[in-house]
């Protein structure tokens, strides 16, 4: 740099300084393309969400239990995402995968823990258990401050348009096929009925958990969806596969 052009830049620099219109300007304008630059590439690169074994878009069942869960409020109480920390971790097992909830929308990861994280709930307890903690927590565990759902119980699912329902995920991205749209409210009675032929079912959506899960074969309510939801939680990922490939690696390493 010249001895000429430095008096130059100064000037030009103190008009940038002094007007607050051109500074504010500028300022969003490098803000701007650094977000963007720093943004922009998570839409498109692909180990945003690493791909992991298992996940599968919630049956219509599990998604109606979901929206059971979502209406009333349990994300007030309860949290499902697992952090990466030793308490957490000893508590209720592997940390949560950014892929485990890809196909919650909206998703229930919650901020505030009254009751416990439920991440990995499912199967840590039995159908039976869950209808008499739902009924009446404190039976169960009798300091809860865990309001009593034993409504869930007597009402019946009730009939909406589940196709509906899945088209809607569809669309924002949950890989449901044309035959589960087609099948969804055949799907949605199926899965709790210990009658019904659900090998169709289970093919198209892995693991799926199918029984009466509320102890009233004859009747689907919306304790056996929440249920159905509550099982289901944790499960579809093997998610102590890749922790024990991890462990083995470091062993190896030594
Ligand atoms: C006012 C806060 C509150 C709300 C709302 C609430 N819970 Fe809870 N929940 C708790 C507390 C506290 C516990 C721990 C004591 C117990 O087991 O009852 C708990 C425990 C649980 C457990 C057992 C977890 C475990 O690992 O032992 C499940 C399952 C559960 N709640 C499900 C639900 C569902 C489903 C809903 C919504 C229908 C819900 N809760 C709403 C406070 C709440």
């Amino acid at each position: 740099m010249t001895e000429q052009t430095k008096p130059e830049l100064w000037a030009r620099h103190k008009k940038l300084e002094r007007n607050v219109a051109l500074l504010g300007v500028a300022a969003f304008a490098a803000v701007t393309i650094g977000g963007i630059v720093e943004i922009a590439p998570l839409f498109w690169i692909d180990n945003t969400i690493e791909k992991v074994e298992g996940m599968r878009p919630y049956t219509p069942l599990e998604q109606a239990g979901r929206d059971i869960y979502v209406r009333e409020g349990c994300y007030v109480c309860h949290s499902q995402m697992i952090r990466p920390f030793r308490d957490e971790v000893e508590r209720y097992g592997h940390y949560s995968l950014a892929a485990e909830s890809m196909y919650d929308h909206p998703f229930q990861w919650g901020s505030k823990r009254t009751g416990p994280d439920l991440a990995r709930v499912g199967l840590k307890y039995s159908d039976e258990w869950h209808v008499q903690h739902l009924t009446n927590p404190q039976a169960v565990v009798p300091e809860s401050v865990m309001p009593q759902y034993a409504f869930l119980t007597r009402r019946e699912l009730q009939p909406v348009d589940m196709g509906a329902r899945l088209t809607a995920l569809n669309r924002v991205g949950v890989p449901y096929t044309k035959t589960d749209i087609a099948q969804a409210n055949a799907d949605l009675a199926a899965q709790a009925d210990p009658m019904a032929d659900t090998a169709d079912l289970q093919k198209r959506y892995p693991k799926s958990q199918v029984r009466d899960f509320d102890g009233q074969p004859d009747k689907l309510t919306e304790m056996d969806a929440l249920i159905a939801y509550l099982q289901v939680l944790g499960t579809m990922v093997d998610v102590n596969a890749p922790a024990a490939q991890e462990v083995l690696g470091q062993e190896k390493g030594r």
